[in-house]
């Protein structure tokens, strides 16, 4: 039987301490924190190997980049004319190819774009941000939440989101208050908590004397300040309790408090896709644009992929020791490969979530009404309308009248695209009346039906209703998780934050990993390319 430690013992007659204590980093035996962080390898590490690495959005080019920088060789296909998979910037003129649709061309002002996939990086998304910061892309804030946004419903109340926070806060604290003097809340408050508890609440929620709300300077003016003595300024009025709470969007006052949805995130100057192409520029090879994946063989001996050149139509094959497989898995069940029978049926059963984004170009109308970023929330059918944070005052930008996913997302992408962009644009004119036509030069993503995408994220737990971050498990995603022969799987889509680059980061990372460890265990048997190392 081979232990880990007779394992090491024979790596370390063929191929010094050195190949010992890289073989052990990637063995996972030097007290590392997560189940496969990146293993820090010699830079000769995969002398003599070949890797292929299917995919060139972050997953990919990750995985490319920190083979090569462990010493493989790596070719690095990529099926669509550009990098990045979904973290795709549309500027003026990008066609948007859609499955079942007809072509879309972007029709943007200079300095306008569009990400239609990734828009937003939270702070602790180390992994991505990292890369951003080695390959010297520039970062800006991205305005994720907004107090000037608004909370709004068909037929009805339109609230400014400040509003809606600190009245809703100042009731509450109001009733509380209430009840802690009535003595009501005698069996759970202490005496002693009541002394503090009272005062702190009279602050919270901006309450009188009585401990009544009556309305706060923290949602806004009625009349703002001015000059001279004639313009002082005014308060303004509470929204009616009822009426926040008639709101159906009140619960999103506490969108930015998720940990995923931080008021200030960040997004690379001039299109998400920024990253990608900072990671290729760091490669040895530049990504193989326009090759289409068609077959994927292994043996004993190494793999071999067969791809088409989809402008002349012509067949290559490469072949090399591993595979990194990004290929999203509703893709790849569509391509000719030669898995054993269960790992085939765990790809073809990944069932991915819908998502859609429908993008208008406009006058900043929204600025105008002190809105420099964030998002209003709408509800229906297209969910939200999210303003953009790059290019302040400059005369036009992009404003996202849909962004929606799950079970709603399904039966949108449903509807005609004409209707898509009606729908979107009524939303912006509910929120901003009289601005639904100056919402121009639309453009939709439905992302089940982009092509090498097949939807935007898997829903391991069906189509859901909530948020796809979380507890991602099962036997098919474990299975996934491990390397099937000589082919490792990585994405996002095999990581606890399928919908989010830094997933991808993560998975990349695991994927480079298990080549690692594959290396030195077939360091055993094929002694002759462990001394070429
Ligand atoms: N990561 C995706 C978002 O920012 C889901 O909305």
């Amino acid at each position: 039987m081979i232990t880990r430690r007779n394992l090491l013992g024979r790596i370390g007659a063929t191929g010094g301490a050195g190949a010992v204590a890289s073989a052990m980093q990637t063995l996972g035996m030097f007290g590392v924190a997560q189940a496969a962080p990146l293993p820090e390898l010699p830079g000769s590490y995969g002398k003599g190997r070949h890797v292929v690495v299917l995919g060139a959005g972050i997953a990919g080019l990750v995985s490319a980049y920190e083979l090569e920088q462990a010493g493989f060789k790596v070719t690095l296909l990529e099926a669509r004319p550009r990098v990045g998979g979904r973290a795709w910037t549309v500027r003026n003129g990008d066609k948007i190819e859609m499955i079942g649709e007809a072509t879309q061309t972007a029709k943007f002002s200079e300095g306008v774009y569009f990400n239609a996939g990734p828009a937003r990086l939270p702070s602790f998304h180390q992994g991505i941000l990292g890369y951003a910061r080695k390959f010297n892309v520039p970062l800006e804030v991205e305005v994720n939440s907004s107090r000037s946004a608004y909370i709004a419903q068909a037929g009805g109340s339109r609230i400014k989101m400040r509003a809606a926070i600190n009245d809703t806060r100042g009731y509450l604290s109001e009733l509380l208050a209430k009840a802690i003097n009535q003595g009501s809340l005698d069996q759970a408050v202490t005496a002693e908590e009541k002394l503090k508890l009272v005062p702190f609440l009279r602050a919270y929620g901006d309450l009188d004397e009585k401990f009544e709300f009556k309305g706060t300077a923290r949602s806004g003016f009625g009349t703002p300040p001015g000059a001279g003595v004639s313009s002082f300024e005014t308060p303004i009025k509470p929204v009616p309790f009822d009426t926040l709470l008639a709101n159906p969007q009140l619960p999103m006052t506490l969108f930015e408090d998720a940990m995923y949805m931080q008021a200030t995130m960040f997004q690379p100057v001039g299109g998400m896709d920024q990253i990608s192409v900072g990671i290729e520029r760091s490669l040895k090879s530049r990504a193989v644009r326009n090759a289409e994946v068609k077959r994927i063989r292994q043996s004993a001996k190494g793999v071999e992929i067969v791809y088409v050149d989809r402008p002349s139509g012509a067949s290559h094959t490469v072949t090399g020791d591993y595979i990194v497989c990004t290929i999203p898995f509703p893709v790849l069940a569509g391509i000719d490969c030669d898995f054993p029978a269960e790992t085939s049926t765990a790809i073809a059963g990944v069932v991915y979530d819908a998502s859609n984004k429908v993008a208008f170009e406009a006058p900043r109308f929204w600025e105008r009404e002190q809105i420099y970023g964030g998002i209003s929330f709408v509800g229906g059918d297209t969910s939200l309308i999210w303003y953009p944070s790059a290019g302040l005052h400059s005369e036009r930008g992009m404003i996202l009248g849909t962004y929606t996913s799950g079970a709603k997302a399904l039966a949108f992408q449903t509807k005609s695209i004409a209707e898509q962009i009606a729908a979107a644009r009524a939303a912006i004119d509910m929120v901003h009346p009289g601005h639904g036509v100056d919402c121009v030069d639309p453009l939709v993503v439905n992302w089940r039906k982009v092509p090498y995408s097949l939807g935007p994220w898997p829903a391991w737990g069906g189509i859901p209703t909530g948020p796809q971050e979380g507890h991602n498990d099962s036997a098919a995603y474990r299975l996934l998780c491990q390397p099937s022969g000589r082919v490792v799987f990585a994405s996002a889509a095999l990581s606890q934050t399928p919908g989010w680059q830094e997933g991808a980061v993560q998975s990349a990372h695991a994927a480079v990993a298990l080549i690692a460890t594959q290396v030195a265990e077939r360091a055993l048997t094929e002694p002759t390319l462990r001394a070429a190392a």
